[in-house]
Parts: C-alpha cells; sequence; structure tokens
C-alpha cells in the first residue's frame, strides 16, 4: 500500500512510522512526505529516508483552493493510496477530501469527540479531566470529527500543565498511530457506517 504523508512542523509522529518502517513492521510504501511549512523538521526526516519531499507554502498560492489542487495532484502521481495526516495544521477543506479518491487518517492528541481543534492538551487541562489520550481516525468533512480507529488513554495529573500532559500524550501517538496504519494495511479494518470494527487474530 503506497502511503504518503502531510506535516506541519516537529514530524515526530512520522518518525514512529519510518523507524517501525525500517525495523519491517509497517507493510506499506512512503512514496511522499508533504508540508505546508518549508522549514518543518518533518522534511528532513523524511530526507534522511530517502523518501520524496515536497512543500506547498499557502502564501505560494492565490487561494486554499490552488494550494490544495496542487497537493491533490501531485499525491495523485506519487501514487497515493493512503494518506496520513501527521501534524498537519491547515485544515483540508470538504472539496478536497470530496476529491481525495483514498482514506485519509489523523491523530488528535485528545479523546475524541472531547477537545477536538487547536490546543486540545490545554482544553483538557483547563476541562479538569482525569483522563485523556489521543485518537487515530478517519478524516472526514468535519473538524477532527471522523470516524473513530484507534485511541489511548493517559492519566492527567492535578499538577499537569498543557506541555507536560502532551508530552504524556505524544508517547502513546507514537505507539498507536503505527498500530493503526499497520491495521488498515494489513486489512483489518472493516467499517459500518460511523464504526470501525477491528478484526484482531483470536
Ligand atoms: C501531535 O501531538 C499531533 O497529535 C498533533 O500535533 C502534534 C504533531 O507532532 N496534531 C493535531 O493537533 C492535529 N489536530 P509531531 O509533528 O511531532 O508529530
Amino acid at each position: 500500500m503506497k502511503a504518503a504523508v502531510l506535516a506541519s512542523g516537529r514530524g515526530s509522529n512520522l518518525q514512529a512510522l519510518l523507524d517501525e518502517w525500517q525495523d519491517g513492521q509497517l507493510p506499506v510504501e512512503f512514496v511522499g512526505v508533504g508540508s505546508n511549512k518549508i522549514d518543518a523538521e518533518a522534511l528532513t526526516r523524511a530526507e534522511r529516508f530517502g523518501i520524496q519531499v515536497r512543500t506547498f507554502p499557502r502564501e505560494s498560492y492565490a487561494d486554499n483552493s490552488s494550494q490544495e489542487t496542487d497537493i491533490l495532484n501531485w499525491l495523485e502521481v506519487i501514487g497515493t493510496e493512503l494518506l496520513i495526516l501527521a501534524g498537519y495544521m491547515q485544515v483540508l477543506s470538504s472539496d478536497f477530501i470530496r476529491r481525495a479518491e483514498y482514506p485519509i487518517l489523523n491523530i488528535h492528541p485528545s479523546l475524541l469527540p472531547s477537545f477536538p481543534g487547536l490546543h486540545p492538551q490545554k482544553q483538557a487541562v483547563e476541562y479538569g479531566v482525569k483522563v485523556s489520550g489521543c485518537t487515530v481516525h478517519f478524516v472526514d468533512e468535519g473538524m477532527d470529527s471522523g470516524p473513530i480507529i484507534l485511541q489511548e488513554t493517559v492519566p492527567v495529573f492535578a499538577e499537569d500543565d498543557a506541555d507536560q500532559l502532551a508530552a504524556r500524550i505524544l508517547k502513546v501517538e507514537h505507539t498507536i498511530y503505527p498500530e493503526a496504519v499497520r491495521l488498515i494495511a494489513n486489512g483489518k479494518i472493516k467499517r459500518e457506517g460511523r464504526r470501525v470494527i477491528v478484526l484482531r487474530d483470536s
């Protein structure tokens, strides 16, 4: 399965995916890593693995629509069969989602449907929840609202600030994102409307 990644920043989730791939644990071929940020660390990480990178800085386009068309064309040319958002911080339009002919995955650092959108770890700390975590989901036309594939929890401690909680969540992101991609690549995911059923080996 040919996988492409879009990322905007540090790229630690991309790194976790690439590490598992290098260890032979992820049956995908990474065909490209794209970014809307020309200085994204994710690009350097991809280059270290010899993966094609492309940048699509918003300021180089007249509007969102021409930027997204460029991204879609590139994804098609490289043969994308699965698009993985790994800290891609520009919201994709409904038009993009409709035109993409492959599943799109995202990871979000909260237990959705709680705390969608920006700064979910800060939202969780301020709300006072005792448990948070992360969610891997299919992307639909809403904000962090697509069908949930996997979730993992972490405790929230009284003394936590948003950064401490973010670091605790990030550690589990690095295990569940590769796990979700592996399940999809191995055909272990079945969709029934909103519900995603994981077919575990018995
Ligand atoms: C991760 O915590 C990811 O869940 C979050 O951005 C961070 C990217 O880190 N994504 C979102 O908030 C998307 N709504 P990374 O660049 O080190 O993978």
